[in-house]
Parts: C-alpha cells; sequence; structure tokens
C-alpha cells in the first residue's frame, strides 16, 4: 500500500481524495499498488467528508511519518508551500504539486534537493491542468531542436476573448460573465494581467531550455487593455486575438514573454476557444506538436496530479526529472524581439503614420487610425511611436 498525504483540501485536493477513491480499480491497476490517503492537511476541519478522521493541522505529523511515501501540495501560493515541500523532499518524500506559483519561483531548488535524496518532484498539473504536457516534453521531444513552446495557458482570459469575439461584448462585460460562470475569480489579476500565464511559460520554457527564467524577467502583458474596437479590427483582416505565452528559442537566444497577439483564424491555436488551453511545441524534425484539453477543473487537474502518482509509483523513484537552474543566461532583451504589430492611434492621418512607420497596412482610418506594421523591433516601435507623438489607443503584436 502506497501512502501519501494530501495538503489542501480545496478544488483540486478534493478532486485528488475523489479520483483516487472513485477509480481506485484503475489506479491500483496503473500504480501497480493500492493508494492510501493517510492524512488531509487544511486549516480546517471538514467534519462532513468521508475524509474527516484523516484531516491534520500540523504538517509535522506528516513529514516524520516513515510511512508517507508522496507528499500532495495542492495548497496554492508560495509559502508555506515552499517550506513544507523542502521539508517533505528533505524528509525522501516525493512531492506532487499542482501549485505553478510555487514551481516557478522555486521549481530549481527543489528539483536539485529531489536530485539529492533520490526522490521524485513532480508538477504536471502546474501547467495546463489535466493536459498532459510535461511529461511529453521531458519524456517525447527533447531530442528535437527545440524552437517555440508557446500555448494559451489561461481558460479565464481565453473564455474572455472568445466572448469578445463571438459575441462583439467588451472587456468589462465579458469578465463579468466569466465571474458569474466561476471561471473567474472575484479578483480576477492574476489571469487578466497575464501573471499565471507568466508562471506557466516560465515552467515551459525551463522544460526546454533548461533555465528557469525569474518571472519578474518575464515581459507580461494581460488583456486588460484590449478593446472591442481592437477585436473588430482584427476579425476585419482574419485575425483572432489570443493571449499566448512563448518561449522563442532562435540564434541570438531567447525570448520569454506573455502577451496578447494575433493570429491567423486558420492555425490551430486561435481553433481554441473558451476556457480551454492549448501548448504548442515547434521543432526540428518533429514539426508542430499541439497538446489540448481543459486546464482547469477538480477532475482534469486530478487527473495529471494522480497521473504523477502513477508514474512515481511505477518507476520506484526513478523518475526522468528535468534539471533546471535560475539564469538569465542567453535571455534576450525585450526590446530586440521583432514582430509585426497592429497599431491604433489617434489625433493623426494615414500621411503621418507612413511617414514614421514606412510601408504599413492601414485596417480603418476615422477617430483613430488602425494599421499593421512591417516586422519591427519592439525598441524601435517604442521610439517610432515617441516620435509621432500621438495617443496610443492600443498595441498588439502579431504571430
Ligand atoms: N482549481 C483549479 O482548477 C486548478 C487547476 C490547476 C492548478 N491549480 C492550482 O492548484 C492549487 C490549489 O488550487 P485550488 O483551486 O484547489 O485552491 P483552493 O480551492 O483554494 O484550495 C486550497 C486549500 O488549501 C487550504 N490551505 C491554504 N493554505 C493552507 C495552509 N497554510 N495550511 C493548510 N491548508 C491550507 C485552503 O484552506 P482555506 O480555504 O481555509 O484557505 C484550501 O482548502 C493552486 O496552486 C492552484 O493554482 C488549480
Amino acid at each position: 500500500m502506497t501512502n501519501v498525504a494530501i495538503l489542501g483540501f480545496g478544488v483540486v485536493g478534493g478532486g485528488v481524495a475523489r479520483l483516487i477513491t472513485e477509480n481506485m480499480k484503475e489506479v491500483t491497476r496503473l500504480g501497480g499498488d493500492g493508494i492510501n490517503i493517510k492524512y488531509i492537511l487544511d486549516l480546517r476541519d471538514f467534519p462532513n467528508s468521508p475524509f474527516a478522521d484523516r484531516v491534520v493541522h500540523d504538517f509535522d505529523i506528516i513529514a516524520s511519518d516513515p510511512e508517507i511515501d508522496t507528499v500532495i501540495e495542492v495548497m496554492g501560493g508560495s509559502h508555506p508551500a515552499y517550506e513544507y515541500t523542502v521539508k517533505a523532499l528533505r524528509a525522501g518524500k516525493n512531492v506532487i504539486t499542482s501549485n505553478k506559483e510555487v514551481v516557478a519561483n522555486f521549481g530549481d531548488e527543489f528539483m536539485a534537493i529531489a536530485e539529492e535524496m533520490g526522490v521524485c518532484y513532480r508538477f504536471e498539473a502546474s501547467v495546463g491542468g489535466g493536459i498532459p504536457v510535461l511529461s511529453p516534453i521531458i519524456n517525447c521531444v527533447g531530442q528535437n531542436k527545440i524552437t517555440e513552446v508557446r500555448g494559451i495557458l489561461n481558460g479565464t482570459t481565453n473564455y474572455i476573448l472568445t466572448k469578445m469575439f463571438s459575441f462583439g461584448d467588451g472587456f468589462e462585460e465579458s469578465l463579468r460573465d466569466a465571474q458569474e460562470r466561476g471561471y473567474a475569480e472575484r479578483n480576477p489579476d492574476a489571469d487578466i494581467l497575464g501573471t499565471d500565464a507568466c508562471r506557466k511559460i516560465a515552467i515551459l520554457g525551463a522544460l526546454v531550455t533548461g533555465k528557469l527564467v525569474p518571472t519578474e524577467n518575464i515581459h507580461t502583458e494581460g488583456i486588460t487593455g484590449i478593446r472591442k474596437q481592437d477585436v473588430e479590427a482584427s476579425a476585419r483582416v482574419g485575425l483572432k486575438i489570443k493571449l499566448l505565452g512563448r518561449c522563442i528559442i532562435g540564434e541570438s537566444g531567447v525570448f520569454i514573454m506573455v502577451a496578447p497577439f494575433m493570429l491567423p483564424d486558420s492555425t490551430p491555436l486561435s481553433t481554441v476557444s473558451g476556457v480551454y488551453n492549448a501548448v504548442e511545441v515547434v521543432g526540428e524534425p518533429i514539426g508542430n506538436v499541439m497538446f489540448y484539453g481543459q486546464g482547469a477543473g477538480a477532475g482534469a487537474t486530478a487527473s495529471a496530479v494522480v497521473g504523477d502518482l502513477m508514474q512515481i509509483m511505477r518507476s520506484g523513484r526513478n523518475c526522468a526529472q528535468p534539471i533546471m537552474v535560475k539564469s538569465l543566461d542567453g535571455v534576450c532583451d525585450f526590446d530586440d524581439f521583432k514582430a509585426q504589430q497592429y497599431i491604433a492611434l489617434g489625433g493623426v492621418g494615414a500621411e503621418q503614420v507612413r511617414e514614421v512607420f514606412g510601408n504599413v497596412q492601414i485596417i480603418s482610418e476615422g477617430e483613430e487610425i488602425a494599421f499593421i506594421t512591417q516586422a519591427m523591433r519592439e525598441g524601435d516601435v517604442k521610439k517610432k511611436l515617441g516620435a509621432l507623438g500621438a495617443e496610443l489607443k492600443s498595441r498588439i503584436r502579431l504571430i
């Protein structure tokens, strides 16, 4: 019997306990052993839960119990998740998490301790919820020359953008709808400002480059500035707007970012709608591979967490662990990132725009002018906008 402890009995923790209980036959067959949820750590008690008798409030009970093989941290946040993870790994226990914040901040440290202690640290559910994406990247595509990993990494923002495109609603209206449906939190900042996607691209980037770029060094933009007019303009030229996390590996180095991008209607990522997530890996000789599915929710996320547990049980603690170090070495300055840009300006006409930006495609002209530039360096676009001195209404890069 494999004894596990779950830290945090919320949406994901509850889902994990349910999956293990309801699918005991499947997990026993796949894992090669039964699973016993010996402890559940939470701040609260759950007197009406079938797990009421497993609830503890002191992590040391778990850390010091030699019967506990694996700790499943699904509390969220950096602290005390960091302290509990270090303690569990140092006590010789495997750790599994769905907590992208703690992985993005301390994943390199956890991996090094796991290596030293001969245990596994796994975090499949931290990116893409239920979509198996990290394991395939580690196990199946690493032999390719990866040139980019990019994805729709946040279901809330994808829902909002889908609503704006499908119904012509504005940002605020679409956010309210997402909140009413339970897709967005009452405080939605981590989603709409791009913070959540930033943590996820840091993790994905670390898997394909070996470098865990600190989130504060990742250029991050959310979707709060996207207007109805931008949606209409992009639809007019056959483009959709998606919030993407991108890690691009080129000859000059690595560009890593989160920002809204306009992409052609026909591309696989542009067809991902609603709360769904997708991650696309581009490499040689494999070409483009896309992983798609539910990026959140109790059941989907629990599936990824328990999948990690299955791998640990089957591998006998001999998991394929990625190596990553926190580093900015080879990470390019965002000002050097080159892309075509959609720009909307007030107070200038086509002639002035062409004088400064050269050959542009004008999409609309009236109260404001909207146009698409040739591919340009970020730094140059900023300078040109400064020279023009017009009122910047919107700016979105193209892919
Ligand atoms: N929900 C999803 O669909 C999803 C998908 C992918 C990844 N994730 C990630 O998974 C993690 C958990 O998410 P969730 O949605 O399950 O969160 P949640 O519903 O808020 O559950 C977290 C649970 O942990 C408890 N907790 C918080 N701090 C604690 C502490 N110091 N000691 C003991 N228990 C503590 C909370 O108790 P209180 O309620 O009393 O504070 C709550 O019961 C997060 O990192 C999240 O980003 C979630």
